[in-house]
């Protein structure tokens, strides 16, 4: 536009030239020629005048659309063109301040997506993908950009693809439960405005993964908890028939004890895991000399060790090793060890150790030279009520809480519990506690 107006005057300062030539050329008189001319030189002017505010306020226009940050049009111009540069000004300030505040809610929506623990994916209408957040591609395992892509091709259950058909979905949306590469994740899908639909993936999988370890644990724990129930309910009715032997009434009597005894240990059992489980537990720590603990420990066991021809021995390194620890919860991991050796191993010989690592923690284990555990089954040990072997470890009063108990504790203490061993080869199971730090044992004691 500005060009043409440019164009414009310099062809009209041209044509007055011409006919100033041609016209006087032809006779025309020079004043008539000269009033002509100047006639044409003024319209050229005016032009000029009117003409310039229109350009300058073209390139305004050009310059906003071009993204430039702030033009501005000198707002001191007279008259009504200082009134359009300044109407312009306000204009182009309003187009700034919008283009800042979206900008401003584009990037938090952007940080809202990315942090959020959900994922998140948006369709058009035709079912390609327009948006999809990190956490989405993370579950995916996308190693590229979903934008642009089909559905189809990025998604392998076409249940859920057809679920979360833009053309399928009912207006209210809808929410199911599917398997999204191995993971179980809940999809809340919704209609967009524009026709697209906007779903959000939730990960289910640990939540569900915790609903079948409570139901397993009530499953196995009423199981337990039946077997010697069902026993002291047959003792107890055959106790009720009069014609029953005096003899064999204190044998009966002798199964119910028993049996009630073993309720008591796996209910005991039972009590202890959920105390290490609650949040609030509170460790009691205080220095513990290991020497005279285990000592203890193991005399405790001499008849047991005795009746089985089990011969035992003691290291402890250094020898005053002490350790700041919760005692009751060392005795509680030393005895289980020590008990699965003796009932689970049938060793000939059974190693104590506690001994200070470089690292400055301190390893507590039971090395025994018995049957052994298969290593696919040496992580398992550690799980409630698992045993190796069930019936066998069932018949010699097992409940398969004990190692849980042993994990447990060290936990809480801030430390680890492992085994290791093969079948033939024994099984050294043994605790890994940290070294004292005043920071940690807060920690702890919080828990
Ligand atoms: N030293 C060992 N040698 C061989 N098998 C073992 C040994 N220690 C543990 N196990 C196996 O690991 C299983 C789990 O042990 P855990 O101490 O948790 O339970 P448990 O001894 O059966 O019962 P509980 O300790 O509750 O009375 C045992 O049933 C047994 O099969
Ligand atoms: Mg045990």
């Amino acid at each position: 536009m500005g060009a043409r107006l440019t164009l414009s005057l310099a062809g009209l300062s041209a044509l007055a030239v011409l006919l100033y030539v041609l016209l006087a050329d032809r006779g025309v008189p020079a004043p008539a020629v000269i009033s002509v001319a100047i006639c044409l030189a003024f319209a050229a002017w005016l032009a000029r005048v009117f003409a310039e505010p229109l350009r300058r306020a073209v390139e305004f226009a050009q310059q906003l659309t071009r993204g430039v940050p702030s033009p501005r049009l000198p707002e001191t111009a007279a008259g009504e063109t200082g009134d359009l540069y300044r109407a312009l000004n306000r204009l182009a300030e309003d187009h700034r301040r919008r283009l800042e505040e979206r900008g401003a809610e584009r990037s938090e929506t952007e940080v809202l997506l990315r942090e959020m623990g959900d994922g998140v994916l948006a369709l058009d209408r035709s079912g390609r993908v327009v948006r999809a957040n990190a956490e989405l591609c993370t579950v995916l395992g996308c190693s590229e950009p979903l934008e642009g892509r089909a559905l189809a091709t990025i998604l392998r259950n076409p249940q859920l693809v057809s679920f979360l058909s833009p053309s399928e979905l009912p207006e209210a949306g809808r929410t199911g439960e599917f398997e999204v590469f191995g993971r179980t994740m809940l999809v809340t899908a919704r209609r967009l405005p524009a026709g697209g639909v906007v779903a959000v993936f939730s990960d289910l999988t640990e939540l569900r993964r915790l609903d079948t370890v409570r139901t397993e644990f009530v499953a196995n724990a009423s199981h337990e908890l039946k077997t010697p129930l069902t026993a002291i309910r047959g003792f107890a009715e055959t106790l009720l028939d009069p014609g029953i032997p005096d003899a064999d009434r204190s044998t009966f009597a002798e199964r119910i004890v028993e049996h009630a005894n073993r309720m008591t240990a796996i209910v005991d059992d039972l009590l202890t895991l959920a105390r290490l489980e609650d949040p609030r537990r509170e460790i009691h720590r205080r220095p513990v000399a290991i020497g005279p603990l285990v000592e203890r420990i193991v005399d405790g066991f001499s008849a047991r060790l005795e009746a089985a021809a089990i011969t035992t021995s003691v290291e402890v390194s250094p020898p005053d090793l002490e350790l700041e620890a919760d005692p009751e919860g060392l005795r509680q991991i030393l005895e289980n060890l020590i008990d699965n050796a003796i009932r689970h191993a049938n060793p000939s010989t059974i190693h104590v150790r506690a001994e200070r690592l470089p690292s400055g923690e301190v390893k507590l284990g039971v090395q025994d030279d018995g049957r052994g555990i298969a290593t696919s089954q040496l992580e398992r040990i550690f799980e409630r009520f698992y045993r190796v072997d069930p019936s066998r470890s069932r018949a010699t009063g097992g409940t398969g809480l004990g190692l849980s108990i042993v994990k447990h504790w060290a936990e809480a203490m801030g430390g680890r519990a492992a085994a290791e061993g093969a079948v033939g080869e024994g099984t050294r199971a043994h605790v890994l506690l940290p070294p004292p730090s005043p920071k940690g044992n807060e920690l702890a004691a919080q828990g």
